[in-house]
C-alpha cells in the first residue's frame, strides 16, 4: 500500500528550549491515519496535518474502551542519523494487545513503514540536545458506531508524535514509590499484559491519591491476593537484592516491557544473575529493612531506566541506596541510553536506521 502524504500549509514553530519539552506536551505537524473494516482489511493509508479526529459519537471506543497503544522512541545520533530502538518489539506488542481487545491484526512490516515515513517527514522535530529524543505514539481504536457490545468491525490506526525529554519532573534523580494495597490494576486472565487505556484508566484513582501524599507513582500489586509485586503506573520495576536481580516474572497481568527486555538482557550480559520470579511485598520489605535491598529502579520507553529512592507502605518509608542512584541503576541508564544514541556500539543490533 502506497502512503499518501498531505502536507501542512501552516508548520509549527519547533521548540527552541529543549530543556523544557517535559513529556507529551507538544506535538508535531503531521500524524498518520489508517483505516480497518472487515471488508475492506486496512486501506487509505494517509499522513496528513496533525489536527482533531472526527469520531461518531456511538463509536465503541468511547463507550467500551477499544483502544491499545505503544510507546516507542527515536533518537538523533551524532553521526546524524536518526534511529528507532527495538521498533518490530512495540509492533509485535500492539498484535498482541490488538488480540486481546479483539482489534485487528497490522502487517508488521507495513506498521514500520508507517512509522519510518512519518519520521523522515517529521525528521526536523526530533531534538538535538542529551536526554531528548521523539516519542511515538502509536495507537488503534475500535470504530463501530454500534452500541451493543461485541466485538469491532472497523477500526483506526493512528500514529502521532511529540519531542520528549524527561518523562518524570525528578529527570534521572530518584522517584517517591507508595505500594498501593487497595485499588488493583490487573488481574490474570484480564488485560494487564496489553497495552491498553483501560489499564491506565484503572490506574488514575491510585496515582492522583499517591500524587497528593508527596509519591511520584504507586507500585501495583497483584489483584488476587495484594501480595506480589508487579509494576510501577508507568514502568517495570527491578531490584538488587544481595547481589542478585529480581523483577517480577511475565504472570499476564504485568506489561512485557521492551526496556525490561533489554535491561535483562544487559544485565545477564554482564553476569548478574536475574531472577523473573513471585516476588512478595514481604520479601520486598524485608531486604529493605535488613540492608540487602541494594537499588531499586523502574523500567520504560518513556522513563527509560528511573532510579527509586523511597518505598512507602502502609505510611512506613523506606529509603533505597540512601535515597541516590545506586551504581548499578547508572551503569544500565548509560549504557542502554549510549546505544540508544548511537554513542555505544549496538552489538546486540537492537537500533533501527531511519533515515
Ligand atoms: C511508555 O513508556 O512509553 C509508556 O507507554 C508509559 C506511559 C507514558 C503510559
Amino acid at each position: 500500500m502506497e502512503i499518501k502524504i498531505t502536507k501542512t500549509t501552516a508548520p509549527k514553530a519547533k521548540p527552541t528550549d529543549e530543556s523544557k519539552l517535559g513529556f507529551g506536551k507538544i506535538f508535531t505537524d503531521h500524524m498518520f491515519l489508517m483505516d480497518y473494516s472487515e471488508e475492506r482489511g486496512w486501506y487509505d493509508p494517509r499522513i496528513v496535518p496533525y489536527g482533531p479526529i472526527a469520531l461518531d459519537p456511538a463509536s465503541s471506543v468511547l463507550h467500551y474502551g477499544t483502544e491499545i497503544f505503544e510507546g516507542m522512541k527515536a533518537y538523533r545520533n551524532e553521526n546524524g542519523d536518526i534511529t528507532m530502538f527495538r521498533p518490530m518489539e512495540n509492533i509485535r506488542r500492539m498484535n498482541n494487545s490488538a488480540e486481546r481487545l479483539c482489534l485487528p491484526q497490522l502487517d508488521e512490516e507495513f506498521a514500520l513503514k508507517a512509522l519510518d515515513t512519518l519520521v523522515a517527514l517529521e525528521k526536523d522535530w526530533v531534538p538535538h540536545s542529551e536526554g531528548t529524543s521523539l516519542y511515538l505514539r502509536p495507537f488503534m481504536y475500535g470504530a463501530d458506531p454500534h452500541l451493543g457490545v461485541h466485538k469491532v468491525h472497523s477500526a483506526t490506526f493512528v500514529i502521532i508524535y511529540s519531542p520528549v525529554g524527561a518523562y518524570y519532573a525528578e529527570g534521572l534523580n530518584p522517584v517517591k514509590i507508595i505500594i498501593e494495597d487497595e485499588d488493583v490494576r490487573a488481574v490474570r486472565g484480564g488485560t494487564g499484559y496489553a497495552k491498553c487505556g483501560g489499564n491506565y484508566a484503572a490506574s488514575l484513582r491510585a496515582g492522583a491519591r499517591a500524587e497528593a501524599k508527596g509519591y511520584t507513582q504507586v507500585l501495583w500489586l497483584d489483584g488476587v491476593e495484594r501480595k506480589y509485586v508487579e509494576e510501577v503506573g508507568s514502568m517495570n520495576v527491578m531490584f538488587k537484592v544481595a547481589g542478585k536481580i529480581v523483577t517480577p516474572a511475565l504472570t499476564g497481568s504485568v506489561l512485557p516491557g521492551i526496556t525490561r527486555k533489554s535491561c535483562i538482557e544487559l544485565l545477564r550480559g554482564w553476569g548478574y544473575v536475574v531472577e523473573e520470579r513471585l516476588f512478595s511485598i514481604d520479601e520486598l520489605l524485608a531486604a529493605a529493612k535488613d540492608g540487602t535491598l541494594e537499588e531499586a529502579w523502574g523500567t520504560g520507553t518513556a522513563a527509560v531506566v528511573s532510579p527509586i529512592g523511597k518505598l512507602c507502605y502502609k505510611d512506613a518509608e523506606y529509603t533505597v541506596t540512601g535515597g541516590k542512584i545506586g551504581s548499578l541503576t547508572q551503569k544500565l541508564y548509560d549504557e542502554l541510553t549510549a546505544i540508544q544514541w548511537g554513542k555505544a556500539d549496538d552489538k546486540l543490533g537492537w537500533c533501527h536506521k531511519v533515515i
